[in-house]
């Protein structure tokens, strides 16, 4: 069992009010809040060996260069990734998306198909359709259901040799659904397609193992699991990453330059160049380092607690529309719900002089707004940190919402 009020007093902006009321967070879709021992970590490095890393034979930068391959390490095991070198920094999910999708471009060729899912976010959507586009490829859709779940038997239909590459997240930012997605890689792979999944929502809730799951890239970015902002990975199966071009040139990926001919520096450092954010990098170590300390069997335990408990109270508003799974075992901690003929955006607001924070809108998943025919949604993501006594505030705030507005 989780001590969840030690571990709120490891989170100094929990305690803070906001609007003269307490803080009740429950954006953690968007940005998780960071434990003191992540903000130390950056302060550590900045206050005793801010350097260069992979650069310099003095002191510091030794110190500064090994602790960003600790972290590394730490991202390889969390993970279980074969290698190290599979795990490439970037600045988050977005980037990682992006730069699998430039070294694509080498690869597909007109008339190739890309299948991603209906529960995408934008940034596991723009890119594909910008290489499609550039590339004479062809996108396809896994539709979903109204429960917010992807149709299996559609995915079937869909997948031929002409597919090269299937995109899906693990969990949906949007409507919290847990994706089958060893089902969808199996399956892809049956027709010689690579898969990229989207972790950046479910690697707050689980520990994904990307040997067992057998996916071919994972990505995540470091700020939903208690980290920093600013940095994330790209894990890649080497024989992916040894195929795909760099994405940026510059120094630290190259093995040689000259005005005739560059060659490039081995795994990950091929697609790494530039000084990266090496704080950021250090403290994704550390934050990893925290979650496991807590313990992701316990998160899950509590953090489904929390979601059965949330699900009850919200129902009990009146005029409520809950979206997603109704079973609660196939979604994250996040509720995504509307109440009837109130703007989600106005909820939000009062809520918010309330102390209370969540997001409100089409949450970067605009297709999924337009397959429920609205403009978007209240959604309450909960972490482990969060509460019941804060659901209860929470449900209270928006029936006190709901009588302003109505
Ligand atoms: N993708 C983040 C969210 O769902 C920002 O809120």
């Amino acid at each position: 069992m989780l001590d969840i009020q030690k571990i709120r007093a490891q989170f100094p902006i929990l305690s803070q009010k906001v609007n003269g009321k307490p803080l009740v967070y429950f954006d953690n879709g968007a940005t998780s809040q960071k434990p003191q021992i992540v903000i130390d970590s950056i302060v550590d490095y900045y206050s005793r060996y801010n350097a260069n890393i992979h650069r310099g034979v003095h002191t510091l930068s030794q110190l500064a260069t090994d602790a960003y391959e600790q972290a590394r390490l730490k991202i390889q095991n969390h993970f279980n990734a074969k290698e190290s070198y599979e795990i490439i920094f970037t600045s988050g999910t977005t980037e990682s998306i992006n730069l699998v999708a430039n070294g694509f471009e080498s690869i597909l060729q007109k008339g190739d198909e890309i299948i991603v899912s209906a529960l995408e976010h934008h940034s596991n959507i723009v890119p594909w359709q910008m290489l499609c586009e550039k590339k004479g490829a062809i996108l396809k859709i896994i539709p979903m259901n109204i429960q917010g779940e992807l149709i299996m038997e559609e995915y079937d239909k869909l997948l031929s040799t002409k597919t090269k590459l299937v995109l899906c997240n693990h969990i949906s930012n949007a409507l919290g659904t847990l994706n089958p997605i060893e089902e969808i890689i199996e399956k892809a792979h049956n027709v010689g397609a690579a898969v990229l999944i989207d972790g950046a929502q479910a690697c707050p809730h689980l520990k994904p193992d990307v040997q067992a799951l057998n996916v071919d890239f994972y990505v995540t970015s470091a700020h939903k699991m208690c980290g920093p902002t600013g940095i994330g990975i790209l894990y890649g199966k080497e024989e992916w990453l040894g195929k795909l071009p760099p994405y940026k040139g510059g120094g630290e990926m190259i093995a040689t330059v000259t005005f005739e001919k560059t060659t490039y520096a081995d795994l990950p450092h091929k697609f790494e160049a530039g000084t990266p954010n090496i704080s950021g990098g250090i403290a994704f170590g550390t934050a990893i380092d925290y979650m496991n300390s807590i313990g992701f069997d316990d998160i899950a335990v509590y953090e489904h607690e929390l979601l059965v408990y949330g699900t009850e109270k919200i129902k009990e508003i009146e005029g409520v529309t809950i979206y997603g799974p109704n079973d609660l075992s196939k979604k994250a901690s996040v509720i995504s719900f509307n109440v009837d003929g109130i703007h989600p955006y106005d909820i939000g607001t009062i809520i918010d002089k309330l102390g209370i924070a969540v997001r409100t809108g089409h949450h970067c998943a605009q297709p999924i707004m337009d397959f429920y025919k609205i403009p978007g949604t209240i959604r309450a993501s909960f972490a482990f940190y969060n509460t019941k006594e804060e659901i209860d505030i929470f449900v209270e705030a928006v029936k006190k919402a709901k009588m302003m507005l109505s």
